[in-house]
């Protein structure tokens, strides 16, 4: 007897209340064991307190108040943790908000590839694919650009062993389509390019979407009013856009497509080198010599084809000032995109 005995029920009942966890069974043994109105161990270690000599009374009282208050405290909180179910049991505060994971952006070149696909989706458009590493028939060839030709030099090609190539375009998987598949055609191509070029504004590796469509009857007209439907549902109706002759080794005739600069509205600025205009699209109809080398009868058939760069609408649509950002595979980045 004495205070050593209060230590040790106090190591038992701590024991005991830790073992009933949140069950609440458990919970209500250990009660009626230590605190029980009649045969609880605290009534004996009361009664025990008149058998002690009177000088050590006063600190085993002390001693004995605070183990009853301690075990008040003790089952009061077992209780209400049994009452609150398991969850309790570990501490959990069920009722917090959740802590979110973190949380990726989506790649700016991905976003605008969809917006991209979706607009043409919505023409009847399907979305096709093919090889990065291509032969020199599809990425040259085929589009009526002979080993001689000056175009080669435009795009300076990464050549592999066995007369394969990293693609300079997505402009062989025209070629591929309409080797195996017979008109109509209606297709948009987005894909990986590459050419050996480096510097502010270029990457060996950058990002294409090739739009082709060959049918019966199809005109430049076709192909102006879906390049401007396109370029008013991607850039904004208010955005003028300008169709500029050009030459493409496989479109007759080509055009270049220019938008009014959509950060100054036209009266030029930094972006678009003081002229008001940006050069988004390459187009054309599609020259009858590659008809006849994929196989498409180019007396019955017409169609025309247009190719521009992901990056850089992605570059000009988020503000992004500079090309390497893209592929630096920063996360602060595409958080910014989440
Ligand atoms: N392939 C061309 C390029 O990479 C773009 C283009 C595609 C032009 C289709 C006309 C028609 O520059």
């Amino acid at each position: 007897m004495g205070v050593e005995r209060l230590e040790e029920v106090r190591r038992e009942f701590t024991a005991a209340i830790e073992a009933a966890g949140t069950d609440p069974e458990a919970v209500e043994r250990v009660r009626v064991r230590f605190a029980g109105k009649r045969s609880g161990l605290l009534n004996e270690l009361t009664a025990a307190l008149r058998e002690l000599p009177p000088e050590e009374r006063r600190d085993y009282g002390r001693a004995l108040n605070e183990l009853k208050r301690f075990i008040a405290e003790r089952l009061e909180a077992a209780k209400a943790a049994a009452q609150a179910g398991p969850a309790a049991g570990f501490a959990v505060d069920v009722t917090l908000p959740g802590r979110r994971p973190p949380r990726a952006g989506r790649h700016p070149v991905h976003l605008v590839r969809r917006r991209i696909e979706s607009i043409f989706l919505r023409m009847g458009y399907t979305v096709e694919s093919g090889p990065e590493v291509e032969d020199d028939w599809h990425n040259f060839e085929a589009l009526n650009i002979p080993p001689d030709h000056p175009a080669r030099d435009d795009q300076d090609t990464f050549y592999l062993p066995g007369g394969f190539l990293l693609r300079t375009h997505t402009s062989p998987v025209q070629a591929r389509v309409m080797e195996r598949q017979a008109p109509p055609i209606r297709i948009i191509v987005p894909g990986r390019v590459y050419r050996r070029d480096s510097d502010l504004r270029h990457s060996p590796m950058f990002h294409q979407v090739e739009g082709l469509l060959v049918d019966e009857g199809i005109t430049f007209g076709h192909l102006k009013a879906t390049l401007e439907t396109f370029l008013h549902e991607l850039f904004g109706d208010r955005v003028a856009v300008r169709f500029r002759p050009s030459y493409f080794p496989f479109t007759e005739p080509s055009a270049e497509v220019d938008i009014s600069c959509i950060f100054c509205g036209g009266s030029g600025c930094g972006v678009c080198s003081g002229s008001g205009w940006i050069e988004i699209l390459g187009s054309g109809m599609v020259d009858p010599r590659v008809f006849e080398r994929v196989g498409v009868d180019a007396e019955r058939y017409t169609g025309f084809a247009f190719g521009l760069g992901l990056d850089r609408v992605a570059m000009l649509l988020y503000g992004i000032p500079d090309l390497r950002l893209m592929f630096a595979g920063d996360a602060r980045l595409t958080r910014q995109f989440s």
